[in-house]
């Protein structure tokens, strides 16, 4: 009988014991994803803003502005209405072909990559 109770008693402790760990694993995943979802709104807009940093910034400047370079060059603040009011398959376009001092990049980015970037300039506005 006291033997029972014993075994039960082991049980009912490892059942507590199994309870708290599954619910602070939970705890620590939501923390995470949280802290994730915090960091980067949403995957694609994290790979593009990646592709704009390495193939646009060196001209166009992280916000858009331009950098020293891209004056030099005349580049056009792309959060400029001159640059909003265009439409998407406007800017995809010179994006694939170039405009002038603008390099073209249909060689070096896909399609997709390329809409992802004009997504990506409709935010730099909206940072502004
Ligand atoms: C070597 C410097 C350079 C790089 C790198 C560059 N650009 Fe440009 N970009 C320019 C210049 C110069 C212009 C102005 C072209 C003109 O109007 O003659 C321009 C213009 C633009 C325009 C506006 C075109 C218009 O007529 O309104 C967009 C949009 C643009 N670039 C997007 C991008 C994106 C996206 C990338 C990265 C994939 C990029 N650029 C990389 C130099 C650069």
């Amino acid at each position: 009988m006291t033997q029972d109770k014993a075994e039960q008693h082991v049980i009912f402790a490892s059942t507590i014991l199994l309870l708290l760990f599954a619910g602070l694993t939970l705890f620590i995943a939501s923390i995470a994803r949280a802290s994730i979802a915090r960091a980067n709104p949403g995957p694609d807009a994290a790979a593009s803003s990646a592709t704009y940093r390495a193939k646009c910034a060196a001209c166009h400047g992280p916000d858009g502005g331009g950098s020293e370079v891209g004056k030099s060059m005349h580049v056009p603040d792309l959060r400029s209405q001159a640059v909003q009011k265009q439409s998407d398959a406007e800017l995809a376009q010179i994006i694939s072909n170039g405009k002038g001092g603008m390099p073209a990049f249909k060689d070096s980015l896909s399609e997709d990559q390329i809409h992802a970037l004009v997504t990506h300039i409709r935010t730099l506005h909206q940072k502004k």
